[in-house]
């Protein structure tokens, strides 16, 4: 493993959501939104070259291996809320949300327009997985829009030109349009690039609906969800779940310019909202 600082040029996990944020900021032409590489600093722009170069189909199966199985032991969700909070990084306490804070701001932003308990509850959940920092994983395998793997990559993922680093791009086989997969296979058959999605979608999946599954598990891949790329390797499924994923997208991107939530006030709010869902512990 290389030294901390080089696997890690964001000063904050968050810089990467706050560009995201940016990207996608509302009003924005699509004219506009191609000129992002304007708005992303040096910082960004190496953490983007990481990641695009280090996510092989090797990497994505050996990290999927490693935490799918769920094997690291079993906590509460509000245990690993509170790991996960450990996570300070540079941040201004004064200004900067705490991941906490983060994950209630999007689920109260989707209470308050009237959603169901489970939307709600999955906006609380959404970005838990990224406790997969605090297990030492480098930010590039951490956060960062998803894309798949062992087919063509697609230039509507952001900085696509850094792809030329990855070695699956020599393979030619790894580079068709469909690559190891078939045409409409479905994305449970396809491997994204590893991060934070995979990770809270594998620990939750079996408490949460079908909807929330695929929020939690597609919310970085704004390639197919904000672009409608990747289509040729969706079934019917995935198309009519991915308007979810839409609508929960919005939450993510636009509830961080809000006010700081009153976390003690809502808190016995989202405890009922947990156990209603999820045992005492599940397995991590
Ligand atoms: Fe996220
Ligand atoms: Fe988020």
């Amino acid at each position: 493993m290389k030294p901390a600082a080089e696997n890690a040029p964001l000063k904050q996990l968050d810089d990467w959501d706050d560009f995201v944020a940016t990207r996608y900021r509302q009003g924005k032409s699509e004219a506009e939104f191609r000129n992002y590489k304007a708005e992303a600093n040096p910082t960004v722009t190496e953490f983007y070259r990481q990641n695009h170069a280090y996510q092989t189909f090797d990497f994505v199966q050996q990290k999927k291996a490693e935490y799918c199985s769920l094997n690291r032991g079993k906590k509460s969700i509000w245990e690993m809320a509170e790991y996960l909070n450990t996570l300070v990084d540079d941040s201004d306490p004064d200004t900067d949300l705490t991941q906490i804070e983060h994950l209630l701001q999007t689920a109260e932003a989707i209470r308050k327009d009237g959603h169901p308990r489970w939307f709600i509850l999955t906006g609380f959940l959404h970005d838990l997985g990224k406790v997969l920092c605090l297990y030492g994983e480098p930010q590039w395998a951490v956060v960062g829009d998803t894309f798949p793997v062992v087919c063509a990559y697609s230039d509507q993922v952001v900085f696509p030109e850094f792809f030329s680093a990855n070695p699956d791009s020599k393979i030619p086989a790894y580079q068709t349009e469909y690559g190891i997969y078939e045409s409409g296979c479905g994305l449970h058959q396809v491997h994204l690039s590893f991060g934070h999605d995979e990770y809270i979608y594998q620990a939750t999946r079996a408490y949460v609906p079908e909807e929330a599954q695929y929020m939690l598990r597609y919310h970085s891949f704004y390639a197919a969800h904000r672009h409608g790329a990747y289509r040729h390797l969706m079934n019917d499924r995935d198309a009519r779940l991915f308007d979810w994923v839409r609508k929960f997208n919005a939450y993510d991107l636009y509830s961080k310019g809000r006010e700081r939530p009153e976390s003690q006030e809502i808190l016995p709010y989202y405890e009922d909202l947990v156990s209603e869902f999820f045992p005492a512990k599940i397995d991590w």
